[in-house]
């Protein structure tokens, strides 16, 4: 039988085999609970995330009955409801390694920052200027802000309720350039670059997100070298790297390129 985890802190998130019955898997939840002291809410992965806004479905199964996750990692906190906000604690290594990047007052751009976990480490690890949290959902604004306001960042992290499209670029809320751009993008057709590159200038850093089986590869550099040329820039792929593997034979690259 399988049996998939992911645990946000206080809330586990169990994606049980189809063949088991509910009343089996309300068992298994009350002993996951007595095992797992720090969990104390044991919720179903109905669904997978869905729609631009990365949703999720759940159902509650045992202990405390809340959607609220209170999670740690990188010496941050965040709070963020597991249905409407979507987090990835597989990303946690990631998070870490881009922070790490980061030099001495950067203005950093984090696109599709959900409740802010990139910005927010990148805030607290680095010597950053300073950092725009950009998101569309308006729940994931909102936990964004409050995280933070918790992790103490305020004067650092700002954040940017809204279509990427819509509030960056020239004359718009998020304007100006920035020496580096973090698209951890979810998995859509539209590519945004355009986006990144209509805020970038000589020397801005990339990091580009996407989801490729790994003999596709090639494709992630075919897309970016296109968008540039559509967008005037050139560009210099420095490296492609794997950011963890999202399902069978498929994985998350990660393209760091340079404007020239
Ligand atoms: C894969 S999630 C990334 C979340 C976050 N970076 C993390 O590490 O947990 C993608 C996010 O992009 C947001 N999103 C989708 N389309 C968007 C758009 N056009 N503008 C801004 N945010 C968007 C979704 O709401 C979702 O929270």
């Amino acid at each position: 039988m399988r049996i998939g985890f992911d645990v946000f802190g206080n809330i586990a998130l169990i994606k049980f085999d189809r063949s088991m019955s509910l009343s089996d898997k309300k068992k298994y939840a009350l002993q996951y609970l007595s095992s797992h002291k720090s969990v104390t809410t044991v919720l179903e992965k109905t669904g997978k995330f869905s729609g631009r806004l990365r949703t999720l479905k759940t159902r509650f199964l045992a202990g405390d009955k809340t959607l609220e996750a209170l999670y740690r990692e990188n010496g941050c906190e965040f709070r963020f409801n597991v249905e409407s906000c979507y987090f990835s604690p597989r990303l946690s290594e990631e998070r870490k390694n881009i922070a790490s990047l980061v030099k001495s007052k950067e203005r950093v751009l984090v696109m599709f920052a959900g409740v802010g976990p990139f910005p927010i480490v990148i805030g607290k690890h680095s010597n950053a200027s300073e950092v725009f949290s950009v998101e569309l959902g308006r729940d994931c604004c909102k936990y964004a802000l409050e995280n933070v306001k918790r992790n103490k960042l305020i004067d650092k992290v700002k954040v940017v309720q809204g279509d990427v499209r819509r509030v960056i670029g020239p004359g718009r809320i998020v304007s100006g350039t920035f020496d580096r751009i973090v698209m951890a993008r979810p998995n859509l057709v539209d590519g945004f670059l355009d986006v990144a590159f209509s805020v970038s200038r000589k020397g801005t850093v990339i990091h580009y997100y996407g989801f490729y089986f790994e003999e596709d590869v090639s494709k992630l550099k075919e897309l970016i070298l296109s968008e540039a040329l559509k967008a005037g820039k050139r560009v210099k792929i420095l490296r492609v790297v794997k950011a963890g593997d999202i399902g069978a034979r498929k994985f998350r690259y990660r393209a760091d390129l340079r404007v020239l």
